[in-house]
């Protein structure tokens, strides 16, 4: 359709006359008509141009109008049909309108009539090219993000391979909520939008909400919609995140710091699936999963009498705990080839080199603000990164082993106790890490893993 052009009109009409006046009467205008006298003339106009609108009789000599009718919105669904009937022929405008004709005019019509009919065509056209192109410009979204989504869910991990496990087992069961925990900057949101886009509800909405950002006030609102006039400020009738989701995904981020009576009314729409909004009494029926997040103890939140258990147990039908980036070291390496590999492209700096030392560093950091925190550091040496290598100096962190913990005879804790031996069979072998793992029983290459995994120094120097 040529709507960013002219709009192309074909007026086909046994009246030589007629067509050539109408035709005068669009000269000069924002529409390009055509004329037609025949049944068999329309149809090579049609097949050689991109009518927009056609204007048919449908009392054409030795054809039915009704029938062309029929053709053309089979050969060209897109294209607009207003009928030109005669006065008292009711019957053969219903069926055309049923047959997916626009509009219909009787004759006689002044041209302010074809006029106004012309322009509500248009207006639907345009409505419809809108339309088509955002449903167009969606689907390339969701499909670009989840090219992108795939390329960004890295880590090497046995623990980051079985969240991603996980994630997959969820996308496989679209109608279960999953709950999502780990410290801020681990990745839980980029987690639940790798289950949204792998699942059945991949091409409907994905909407992250954070409570916690909406005024209380408005919260009840924000999640239910409201009726037009429900209180001041609802100028319009509007929907709330539960009905944008029907099909889709509600992402709840941070959800221990949801205010108490929204919880209720959470749990009723999670368990009914049925939501009414605000200042309207009819009920809407509307099928969404919640993936919910929290970087704190909810568990706390719980026996604090802040968050409700009952939503809590809604809300876990499948829960996926993401370790901080300091349990799971052998992700820092692969991460921080990839940052860099991302921000080397978006700075224009190709061929960056990483020095080796730069992963040593990195593994004896503790990552507090884990992988946000490796990403926005990587972003910042490369801005600043002078030659070709990134070095240790660009990445400004004061190595901290992790705390090592301190004996206690009573301690039954797997870790620390490991930790302990691992310590002690290292000095009692003067830092030779086969004979420590003689004294361990364990294999050199078994220790040597447990050294990585737990930041152990392995020299005395480092002590
Ligand atoms: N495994 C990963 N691979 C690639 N990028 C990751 C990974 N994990 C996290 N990131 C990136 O780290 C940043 C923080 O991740 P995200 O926002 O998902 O964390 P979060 O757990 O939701 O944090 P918060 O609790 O602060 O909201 C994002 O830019 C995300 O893309
Ligand atoms: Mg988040």
């Amino acid at each position: 359709m040529a709507l960013q052009n002219k709009i192309k009109i074909l007026i086909l009409d046994d009246e030589k006359q007629f067509t050539e006046e109408l035709s005068g009467f669009f000269q000069g205008s924002d529409y390009e008509s055509f004329e037609a006298n025949t049944a068999a003339e329309g149809k090579k106009i049609l097949a050689a141009n991109d009518i927009d609108l056609l204007i048919l009789d449908v009392r054409l000599p030795g054809v039915n109008g009704l029938d062309i009718l029929k053709d053309v919105k089979i050969q060209y669904p897109s294209m607009e049909v207003i009928i030109i009937s005669a006065h008292g022929d009711m019957d053969t405008v219903i069926k055309a309108m049923r047959l997916g004709a626009f509009d219909y005019l009787r004759k006689p019509f002044r041209y302010i009539d074809i006029q106004i009919a012309i322009e509500r065509t248009q207006k639907y056209l345009q409505m419809q090219r809108r339309l088509k192109h955002m449903e167009e410009r969606n689907s390339l979204i969701s499909k670009n993000l989840e090219e992108k989504i795939d390329r960004q869910f890295i880590g090497i991990s046995p623990e980051i391979r079985e969240v991603f496990d996980q994630a997959i087992t969820a996308a496989n069961y679209p109608e279960a909520n999953v709950l999502i925990t780990g410290e801020s900057g681990t990745g839980k949101e980029n987690i639940a939008r790798i289950i949204h886009y792998s699942s059945s509800r991949k091409d409907h909405i994905f909407c992250a909400v954070n409570s916690s950002a909406i005024t209380e006030s408005l919260l009840e609102s924000e999640f239910f919609g409201h009726k037009k006039g429900s209180f001041t400020g609802a100028i319009s009738d509007k929907m709330g995140f539960f009905e944008v989701c029907n099909q889709g995904t509600l992402f709840l981020d941070e959800i221990a710091d949801m205010p108490l009576n929204l919880q209720a009314k959470i749990l009723r729409a999670t368990e009914e699936k049925v939501i009414t909004r605000v200042g309207d009494t009819s009920q809407i029926r509307t099928d969404f999963r919640i993936i919910s997040a929290t970087n704190h103890d909810i568990h706390k939140g719980v026996e604090k009498n802040k968050f409700r258990l009952d939503l809590l147990h809604r809300l876990n039908t499948l829960h996926i705990h993401i370790p901080a980036l300091r349990e799971r070291p052998e992700d820092i390496k692969p991460l921080l080839v990839h940052f860099v590999s991302v921000y080397s492209t978006k700075f224009n700096k190709p061929n960056l080199t990483i020095a080796n030392e730069v992963f040593d560093l990195l593994r004896r950091y503790d990552f507090p603000g884990n992988v946000r925190e490796l990403r926005n550091m990587t972003e910042r040496a490369i801005i600043l990164c002078k030659g070709n290598q990134l070095g240790v100096h660009d990445f400004p962190v004061a190595p901290q082993r992790t705390a090592l913990p301190v004996e206690n005879a009573d301690s039954v804790n797997l870790r620390n106790n490991e930790l302990i031996l691992i310590q002690k069979a290292l000095q009692r072998a003067n830092f030779n890490q086969q004979a420590a793992a003689d004294f361990l029983g364990i294999h050199r290459d078994a220790l040597s893993r447990k050294i990585k995994k737990y930041n152990i120094p392995i020299s005395k120097s480092e002590e």
